[in-house]
């Protein structure tokens, strides 16, 4: 106690913590021989300024033959500071960061390091309502155990799922009537994610009858795919070329559109897009799409076209797989979830607002690129196509 007192010349604060901390770990020390404290008493007697716990300056008081106190230095602050740390942790060792994390489910007993049977690869995410139950049951069995399952529920019915096996090993996220890209930019940041080699962000309304996750995933390395989707069946009923399943090939990148539509081959709608129903992405390229999602704009419109801005050259690595093959069946779902308004019925109300962010995506984006031209004092590529 008064070896600390006499090493350094802190404010009265520290002073008082850390007497008052010695004399707790004194009596903790009493009962507990070991001198294994709670993590509760720890950070009760943290000390506010210096980020140094009473705990490190006990464990000095207990070792140091010295009277140097290596951990402050003569103004009191703390010695560690370190700029290359990630922003806001500059004060702490870099051993001690985990700048990134999983969705791996952990045991509360046991030792931490035998908790996890399977370190899983990949990630799948569906954004369900409970009338898709049936369906979100069949498309889950076509993910393997190397799947990170999350369920996104919009409709706030979270237990009705616990009759299927696999829901015990899911993750369950819900908040009433939140869209896909909602729910992504909050629960799916990157460096939570950082695990997952490829991350799948699907709708509930996909028929998986010819799908197969991993045989997808082969695939996908095959080709190169830093951004992919399995072909949709042509029945179902197409917006565009490039998404449609070509039988008679594993992977496609590109297509022909109706005439005009397309300004260059390299561009969307053409190649270098898939749509936001059903796609599937590579950790790094996840990173910068996470980025570009905007945090008001819900509903991803304007998304699919934009995705280019993250893969070079995204002709080549964004594709089609057309061998793993989904159905798109279209159910309306949270677009019904809307309000009516002006008696008007609510997905009226949902289609316009897609619409109006969609418009407001573009313009955005446009906008941001064009400052940045103007800020480097260079001149635009020719690629306008956003
Ligand atoms: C800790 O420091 C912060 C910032 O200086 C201050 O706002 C806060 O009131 C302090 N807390 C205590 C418990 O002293
Ligand atoms: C205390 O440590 C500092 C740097 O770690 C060193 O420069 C200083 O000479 C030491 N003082 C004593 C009294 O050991
Ligand atoms: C503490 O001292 C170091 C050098 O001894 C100085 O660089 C630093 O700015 C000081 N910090 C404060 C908060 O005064
Ligand atoms: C899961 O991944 C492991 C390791 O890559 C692989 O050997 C195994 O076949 C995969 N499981 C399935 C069902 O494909
Ligand atoms: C860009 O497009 C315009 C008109 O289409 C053309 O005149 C110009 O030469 C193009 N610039 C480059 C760098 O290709």
């Amino acid at each position: 106690m008064r070896l600390i007192i006499n090493s350094v010349i802190p404010n009265m604060r520290l002073i008082i913590s850390t007497v008052i901390g010695v004399m707790l770990g004194f009596f903790i020390g009493m009962s507990f021989p070991t001198l294994q404290f709670p993590s509760g008493i720890i950070s009760y007697i943290e000390d506010n300024n210096s980020g140094i716990t009473t705990l490190a300056l006990l464990n000095r008081a207990g070792t140091s033959t010295t009277k140097n106190n290596s951990l402050l230095n003569s103004n009191g602050t703390g010695k560690i500071y370190i700029p290359s740390n990630p922003k806001g942790a500059e004060r702490l060792a870099p051993g001690i960061l985990r700048p990134e994390s999983d969705l791996y489910l952990r045991r509360l007993w046991g030792n931490p390091s035998e908790d996890l049977q399977i370190q899983h690869k990949y990630l799948v995410t569906f954004t369900v309502g409970h009338d898709q139950k049936k369906n979100i049951d069949t498309a889950v069995k076509k993910f393997s155990e190397n799947f990170t399952i999350v369920l996104f529920h919009y409709d706030g019915r979270t237990s009705e799922w616990d009759e299927f096996e696999w829901s015990k090993r899911a993750i369950h996220v819900s908040a009433k009537r939140q869209t896909k890209w909602w729910f992504a930019k909050r629960f799916l940041h990157p460096d939570i994610v950082a695990r997952y080699e490829y991350i799948f962000i699907w709708d509930e309304d996909l028929g998986v009858e010819h799908f197969n996750a991993e045989e997808y995933i082969k695939l996908v390395r095959k080709y190169g795919l830093e951004i992919s989707q399995p072909g949709l069946d042509p029945s179902s009923g197409l917006a565009w070329q490039m998404t449609r399943r070509m039988s008679d090939r594993e992977v496609h990148k590109e297509t022909e559109e109706r005439p005009g539509w397309c300004t260059d081959p390299h561009l969307p709608p053409c190649a270098a897009f898939v749509e936001i129903m059903a796609p599937v992405f590579s950790r790094n390229a996840w990173r910068c799409v996470w980025h570009m999602i905007q945090n008001d704009l819900v509903h991803g419109w304007g998304l699919d076209l934009a995705l280019r801005k993250c893969v070079e050259p995204a002709h080549e690595k964004i594709g089609v797989v057309d061998s793993q093959w989904i159905v798109h069946q279209v159910v309306p779902s949270l677009g019904n979830q809307g309000k009516a308004e002006n008696g008007k019925a609510p997905w009226v109300g949902v289609r316009n607002r897609c619409r109006q962010e969609w418009g407001i995506f573009q313009a955005r984006l446009a906008d941001a690129e064009k400052a940045y031209y103007i800020k480097m004092g260079i001149t635009p590529p020719n690629d306008t196509h956003a």
